[in-house]
């Protein structure tokens, strides 16, 4: 380690500083969380973490993707195989209050149109990891983590070792069965884990969650064995039969095969007792020997489940009500300003490290400049922080009275301090944007991590360290350069025309001829990619995955897409349920800039968008269809109806227009309806629909 005060460094050498404990740090933790043989001593290992912090503070512009300080947690490891879940494992959306869960409940009954009560089953949420089981014939044959919900870690053996997890299940049981549930660490287990490694002068877990997480993604199994893991069981993936048609019945099946279950789950038949029951477990969730972080509710009836269906990536049916966020005080030390994918200048602030709650959180979002003048918040203050599951801590409070005389005000820039560019805010737009485009580096960078990011290319080899370390060099610059890298790292003459220091790729630091390959095959494996992937990956502010999804299903090919942008014909794109005209202004505006379709030229001479069609829905005679609802249903409710449609492949839009397919008119039916009579549109009651869907 440099002995230099940090003052006294120049760029070059905090950037190579920054780079040498980044690389120390995470071969510390690799050897700590995964081959459980420390390499740094604790002393050594906070020292550099310190010494991390303080170059950061002072070159925030060097920071760097890879940073120990971004890093929570055990890193991800190699060397485990992938298990591709049969259904994904989804997870829940959050609440945070009870009116809001209230609200999830009102919506569960308009959804089904329900004047009656729905009862819900209220499980604590435990806060461990969820794993999935896999049963055939009553024997356990494979244990998976959840990973990205689509593909986890294969975790066998590691389940094996756990003392209250069952191998052979008793009683009647399908014959193909997946349980799921939670991993978790006693709290009592834990404090006995920690006291015995800290005996042993070995570093400590920060919290049960994370003791958990890093014992069970054990490559040795044996490992996993010496750390008391428990599990609960909560719900089913793949099965042969399903015999409950509640989820409360489900646990009485759980039960009888020889499953864990949670002791406070509870069926709540009103509102009242479900906000009766959030209290209680607000009351005791100290006393358990478990650490929960909410609770869960499930509509209990699996039919009712059925009608409601999914969103993206969570259910209609449940929700997560959270507890309220922990919260600490700590000082500010510093605020510097960061550059996102669209220019966004956003604030942060660089904390006193503190424990909130387990975590230790060395950083908060300050959100805007506004936000930082109706807080007045000032480097030097003390400030009460809160953080609420896995979200950016936030500044709640600044405590005044604490308020030191030298505590300096911030002035936010208004030049891009990456790049120098003018950093502007549009009047009714609380965000300061840096003009600086794809000349700015760190807007760029920020767009090609997106653009590989898992929604968009999903080129997992490009990680955003590479990718820092290619742009620095010039060798990429754009999203496009991705797919011409291998070209020109083969011909003299193109890659060194870059940047006459630039190496050839296998010839770089902690390169080779292997891993090069690797990234070949892995850039190669994606000239040919979904539209809505395309859509996601080029970055349009506010086009997030699932809007992505409905542009191609709109539009069907790139170049349709792409030709109406161009013209700034966004009539059919305000008739698509859920874009509204301010991301309708982004699409265009996008397609306005030269740059963009410059890079757009290039990327398409490289690869190939596919068209869009969804095989599971071209046989439904709504595929591709654009439908209009209009008046009162009755059978089912406006959003169920919506909801069926689009899983049919229609598509569901605001306002009838001569690309209307039907008008599906319910009763007391007004302009809409008329307007469709007008066009001659084809016009459907409520009972030919449901005909027509079956
Ligand atoms: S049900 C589709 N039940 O919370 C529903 N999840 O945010 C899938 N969790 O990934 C989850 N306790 O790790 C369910 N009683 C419970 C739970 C629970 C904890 C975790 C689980 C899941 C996450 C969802």
């Amino acid at each position: 380690m440099n002995t230099k005060p940090v003052t006294e460094l120049t760029p070059n050498e905090a950037a190579a500083e920054l780079e040498y404990i980044a690389t120390e740090m995470a071969k510390s933790d690799i050897a700590y969380y995964q081959q459980d043989n420390p390499y740094l001593t604790d002393a050594e290992y906070d020292s550099l973490k310190k010494r991390n912090e303080e170059i950061e503070a002072r070159f925030p512009e060097l920071i760097r993707t890879d940073s120990p300080s971004k890093k929570i947690g055990a890193p991800l490891q190699s060397g485990f195989k992938k298990v591709t879940h049969r259904f994904p494992m989804l997870s829940l959306a959050d609440v945070f209050s009870i009116e809001e869960a209230e609200e999830f409940v009102q919506g569960v009954k308009r959804f089904l149109n329900s004047a009656a009560d729905i009862t819900f089953m209220a499980e604590p949420k435990i806060d461990g990891l969820s794993f999935s089981a896999r049963y055939e014939k009553g024997r356990f044959v494979q244990g998976a983590t959840r990973g990205d919900g689509v593909v986890g870690e294969e975790i066998t053996e590691n389940l094996k070792t756990i003392r209250n997890f069952p191998q052979q299940l008793n009683g009647d049981y399908p014959e193909i069965l997946e349980i799921r549930g939670e991993v978790y660490m006693k709290k009592s287990d834990f404090f006995a884990l920690n006291e015995k490694y800290e005996a042993e002068g070995k570093k400590t877990f920060a919290n049960p969650r994370n003791a958990a997480a890093g014992s069970l993604r054990q490559l040795d199994a044996k490992i996993t064995a010496e750390r008391n893991l428990s599990i609960f069981a909560y719900t089913w993936g793949e099965v042969s039969e399903r015999k409950w048609d509640s989820q409360a019945d489900f646990f009485n099946h759980l039960k009888a095969w020889g499953f864990p279950i949670n002791e406070h789950n509870r069926l709540c038949p009103t509102l009242k007792d479900i906000d009766e029951n959030f209290q209680h477990l607000m009351e005791i969730r100290a006393d358990l020997d478990y650490d929960i972080d909410g609770v869960v509710y499930k509509v209990n009836d699996i039919k009712l489940q059925e009608r409601l269906g999914f969103l993206t990536r969570t259910p209609r049916w449940a929700v997560a009500h959270k507890f309220p966020a922990e919260q600490a005080i700590t000082k500010i030390e510093n605020i510097r300003i960061q550059v996102g994918r669209t220019g966004a200048l956003t604030p942060v602030a660089d904390l006193e490290p503190i424990n909130v709650g387990g975590v230790i959180v060395s950083h908060a979002t300050l959100h805007n400049e506004d936000e930082i003048k109706r807080k007045d918040i000032r480097i030097g203050d003390s400030v009460i922080i809160q953080r609420a599951g896995d979200v950016i801590p936030q500044i709640v409070q600044v405590l005044l009275d604490k308020r030191p005389n030298d505590s300096q005000e911030f002035i936010f820039p208004t030049t891009c301090p990456i790049c120098g560019a003018h950093a502007i805010r549009e009047e009714d737009e609380a965000i300061r944007r840096c003009t600086g485009g794809l000349s700015c580096p760190a807007q760029a960078k920020e767009r090609i991590i997106h653009f590989v990011s898992k929604e968009g290319f999903d080129i997992a080899g490009l990680g955003s360290s590479i990718i820092e370390d290619f742009y620095n060099d010039g060798i990429l610059r754009t999203p496009a350069d991705i797919f011409s890298i291998e070209r020109r790292n083969t011909s003299d003459d193109l890659f060194a025309a870059q940047q006459s220091s630039v190496l050839h790729l296998e010839q770089r630091e902690g390169w080779g001829k292997k891993s090069v390959e690797n990234l070949f095959k892995a850039i190669n494996a994606k000239r040919k990619i979904s539209l809505p992937r395309f859509i996601y990956a080029l970055g349009i502010r506010q086009v997030g995955a699932a809007t992505a999804r409905l542009l191609a299903q709109n539009y069907g090919t790139f170049e349709h897409f792409m030709t109406e942008m161009k013209a700034k014909e966004t009539g059919a794109l305000v008739t698509i349920d859920g874009i509204g005209a301010s991301m309708a202004t982004d699409m265009v505006e996008f397609f306005q800039e030269e740059h963009n379709l410059k890079i757009i030229e290039q990327l398409l001479q490289e690869i190939t968008v596919e068209e869009y069609h969804d095989d599971s829905r071209s046989d439904s005679p709504l595929s591709g269809k654009t439908v209009v609802f209009t008046g009162t249903l009755e059978k089912m409710t406006r959003s169920e109806a919506k909801a069926l449609a689009q899983k049919l492949g229609a598509k569901v839009a605001g306002s009838v227009s001569s690309k209307t397919d039907y008008v599906i008119v319910g009763a007391d039916a007004g302009s809409k309806a008329t307007k469709a009579a007008e066009l001659g549109i084809k016009i459907l009651s409520e009972n030919d629909f449901a005909q027509l869907v079956g």
